[in-house]
């Protein structure tokens, strides 16, 4: 199964009742790590490029890596801009290969966010590649206090109808009590407006700031209808905490502190995939596709 556009894997995700992650990869171990993960859950999963990245000078090898690591995979899986800022940076995204774009225009009033999206996704629809907006704004976990634990930023349910037929998104994040990073305290995640919002609408939804909820709250995320994770904090902690050991070790090496983080990646990114019920899922489809 090549590199492929990941929406109709999330349209099957919402109908079956699961949850396909985006974890974010910034070099080629985490990827190696990765990609073993999804050889071992068979699963469909979205690799992140975080807007950031395509400002560096090696992202035009980078993707090149990237896109030859996953047409090996006999899994499903898409290359997708993650928070991308501008057309700009989309059209480098999609010059690239990229088979999915996020165009994160969530901080501006409702109708500069629609206009940002609209141009995003004529572009997009160019090429085939799935896009996703947000609406709402999703903030950081240590303005949380302040921020999505106050209730601010969440998604306006009346909002979303018109949003989506102004813009022809594909998927759609939004802002329910969820933060990107470390929450400050405990997060305070409205389900009934995941709910609310899902029943208004036939797309897949999306969660940013994946981490810090309990197993048994990312199910209950699942069940009122989320069909997308963005997930990296948690990838970064157990990596880092790993490869500390690593270097810790008498004799301890680059090769080893590198296999650590390959190992970090592969071993979180099978828990989430199982947790998310996306293990499986792509062995049991292929004749759905
Ligand atoms: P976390 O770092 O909180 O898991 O969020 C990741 C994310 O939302 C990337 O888009």
């Amino acid at each position: 199964m090549p590199l492929v556009s990941i929406v109709p894997e999330l349209i099957r995700a919402r109908n079956m009742g699961y949850a396909i992650p985006s974890f974010n990869v910034f070099e080629p171990h985490a990827v190696d790590g990765l990609i073993s993960a999804l050889q071992k859950s068979a699963a469909p999963c979205i690799f992140g490029v975080y807007s950031g990245c395509l400002k560096e000078a090696n992202i035009r090898a980078f993707a090149a890596y990237l896109r030859e690591r996953v047409n090996q995979l006999e899994v499903p899986a898409s290359i997708m801009l993650d928070h991308g800022e501008n057309l700009e940076q989309v059209q480098l995204a999609l010059d690239l290969g990229f088979t999915d774009v996020m165009i994160d225009a969530s901080r501006l009033p409702f109708e500069e966010n629609i206009a940002k999206t609209r141009e995003v996704v004529q572009l997009a629809r160019h090429y085939g590649a799935g896009i996703e907006a947000e609406l709402g704004h999703v903030g950081l976990g240590d303005q949380y206090n302040q921020f999505g634990g106050a209730r601010k930023g969440f998604t306006d349910p009346r909002l979303v109808a018109e949003f989506l037929e102004k813009t022809g998104v594909d998927f759609l994040a939004i802002a329910f009590g969820n933060a990107h990073g470390e929450y400050q305290s405990e997060p305070r995640l409205d389900l009934d407006l995941v709910r609310e919002v899902r029943d208004k609408v036939s797309i897949p939804l999306v969660m940013h700031g994946g981490t810090g909820l309990t197993d048994d709250q990312y199910r209950e995320v699942i069940r009122a209808g989320i069909s997308k994770i963005n997930y990296f904090t948690g990838l970064n902690k157990a990596a880092t905490a790993r490869m500390i050991r690593a270097a810790a070790e008498p004799g301890a090496t680059m090769f080893g502190i590198l296999s650590a983080l390959r190992e970090a990646y592969e071993e979180t990114c099978i828990h989430y995939l199982e947790v998310f019920g996306a293990a499986g899922q792509a062995s049991s489809t292929s004749q759905a596709r």
